[in-house]
């Protein structure tokens, strides 16, 4: 396939550098976004280069907050090029029972995972209806799919996501901009590992495949739907759960 080029945003995370990675294989220049550098972007882009990505970019960005976003747009813009594909995948939680949830609490997830959505996409979905080719993936959860103890807050914010795709797969599917969401289970991340060695053995015990996933599995399923391949799936949510949740 021609050459495009793909923004992940939280790519230095364990997922997103998956994703930056199999987008790389691919034959697609890849850009990131980072909240804080710390010597991860250097090992990032070494990184994408030894994956064989053309070339790799990453901007400081903070995807909840607009101003942060259309800067990070304008840098991408001016020193790499318009974006074709984009990957919405920056998100955190920050769980706790409905009872003991602070509103700050909520407000940052929702900020964080959905207000960003909008953000980011904003910046970039006009360029690529003009240009009549794009590719929007937006990374939601399982639990967003069917609700999780003590993620009221991540759970609506994933939610949500999908309701975007949805409305914004029928606005943009005459200017050949796919729109979708990929709904992952559980995964060997750190978002995962750092739970109680406990809490993550109850987990696996739910899950049919009785295991993980993998973030590479992710990768190729989010690289298939930037394809050429992909065009005639939009508005679609895509479950990679271990049949964790079916329907
Ligand atoms: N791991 C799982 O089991 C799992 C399952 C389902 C869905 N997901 C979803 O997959 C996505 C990636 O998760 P992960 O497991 O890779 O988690 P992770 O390793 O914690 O990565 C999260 C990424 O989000 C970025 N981020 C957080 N807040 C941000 C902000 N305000 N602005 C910009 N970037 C921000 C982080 O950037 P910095 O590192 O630069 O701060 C980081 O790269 C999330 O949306 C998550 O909800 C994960």
């Amino acid at each position: 396939m021609s050459q495009k080029t793909a923004l992940v945003t939280g790519g230095l995370g364990g997922l997103g550098s998956a994703i930056c990675e199999r987008l790389g294989r691919a034959g697609h220049a890849v850009v990131t976004t980072y909240t804080s550098d710390k010597g991860r972007v250097a090992q990032w882009r070494e990184h994408m280069q030894g994956c064989g990505a053309p070339s790799a970019y990453a901007a400081q960005c903070d995807v909840s907050d607009w101003d942060s976003c259309a800067a990070m747009a304008e840098e991408v813009r001016s020193q790499v090029g318009e974006v074709d594909i984009l990957v919405n995948n920056a998100g955190i939680t920050q769980d706790s029972s409905f009872k003991k949830m602070s509103h700050e609490g909520w407000d940052q997830v929702l900020r964080t995972n959905l207000d960003s959505v909008f953000n980011v996409t904003k910046q970039f979905a006009d360029g690529m209806a003009e240009r009549g080719w794009g590719r929007i993936i937006n990374v939601a959860s399982v639990n967003g799919r069917k609700g999780q103890f003590g993620q009221c807050n991540y759970a609506a914010s994933k939610a949500g996501m999908h309701g975007f795709t949805m409305s914004l797969a029928r606005e943009m599917a005459r200017k050949g901009v796919t729109v979708n969401t990929v709904s992952p289970g559980y995964l060997a991340t750190d978002m995962v590992m750092d739970m109680k060695e406990e809490v993550r053995q109850q987990i696996i015990e739910t899950i049919p495949v009785q295991r993980l996933g993998e973030p590479d599995e992710i990768g190729s399923l989010i690289a298939y739907l930037a394809s050429e391949d992909a065009g005639f799936i939009t508005g679609a949510n895509v479950d990679i759960n271990g049949g964790l949740h079916m329907e």
